[in-house]
């Protein structure tokens, strides 16, 4: 299949899980991918097994001078055709043992980080005469969860700035929609106990995890033209979560 032959994207957070699983989905569909992420070892590597259509560039996606760089490199592939805000952390806490640097550092990673994204992407997309930015939200901005202040904060507000961007950038020719998955089986969830995780699975209506390459299907739709009606959306993919 080569839906995306000759299409560039840039996958923040791609050197594992959810990102890399698009990566590895886009270039298997004829697409090229920067993958740009803080695991320089693990990207790298994947990289390097993905062959000459994916090349890995260090991101910190809370410095904007390195979107700078990061843009450059995914232009070397090619026009850029979208960008998957993907990068995230998740570190569940009560309330009361939240301290404000873990706060902030989720708003920085998870909200400053797609900011910049926008920020840095937009224009040029804008130049290319348009494309898709897909932003990796969560089912916790579309209800609660417990233990996530932090986290849930920052997947509302990506839901949010997807919206703001979605209707900003909708003359331009650029499309921005959100995905909201639900437990999805990736190291993110390491930060949780077996027993947690668990109980977790059994709360799904499904009654199990959901798979990054089932994520990615999602995400590459989104990225494609067959949902060129499609701006602001935001699609959940939860095992039924939302029932
Ligand atoms: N796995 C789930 O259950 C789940 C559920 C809902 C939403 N999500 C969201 O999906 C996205 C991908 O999650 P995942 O499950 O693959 O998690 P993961 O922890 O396996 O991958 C996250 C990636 O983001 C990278 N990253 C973290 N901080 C970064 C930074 N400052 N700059 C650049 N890269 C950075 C990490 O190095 C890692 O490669 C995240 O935004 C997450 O919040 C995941």
């Amino acid at each position: 299949m080569s839906r995306f032959k000759d299409k560039t994207f840039l996958i923040t957070g791609g050197a594992r899980g959810l990102g890399a699983a698009q990566a590895r989905r886009l270039v298997a569909e004829g697409g090229q991918v920067l993958i740009a992420d803080v695991l320089q070892e693990q990207g790298q590597a994947l990289a390097t097994e993905l062959g000459a259509r994916c090349v890995f560039q260090p991101l910190d996606v809370t410095q904007p001078q390195a979107w700078q760089h990061a843009v450059l490199a995914a232009e070397r592939l090619g026009p850029l055709s979208g960008l998957v805000n993907n990068a995230g952390v998740y570190r569940p806490l009560p309330l009361d043992q939240v301290t404000v640097e873990e706060f902030e550092r989720h708003v920085r990673v998870n909200q400053t980080g797609v900011f910049l994204g926008l920020q840095a992407v937009a224009p040029v997309l804008e130049r290319h005469g348009g494309g898709s930015i897909v932003n990796l939200s969560s089912t916790v901005a579309l209800r609660s969860a417990p233990n996530s202040i932090a986290y849930t904060a920052t997947k509302w507000a990506v839901r949010g700035m997807t919206k703001a961007a979605a209707l900003e950038l909708v003359g331009k020719g650029i499309r921005v929609n959100s995905v909201h998955p639900g437990p999805i089986d990736t190291d993110m969830l390491l930060v949780r106990t077996p027993e947690d995780n668990h109980k977790r699975t059994q709360q799904v209506p499904m009654k199990r995890l959901g798979t990054a390459d089932e994520v990615a299907g999602l995400v590459l739709f989104l990225l494609s033209d067959e949902a060129s009606y499609m701006t602001g959306s935001e699609l959940a993919i939860d095992g039924g979560c939302a029932l």
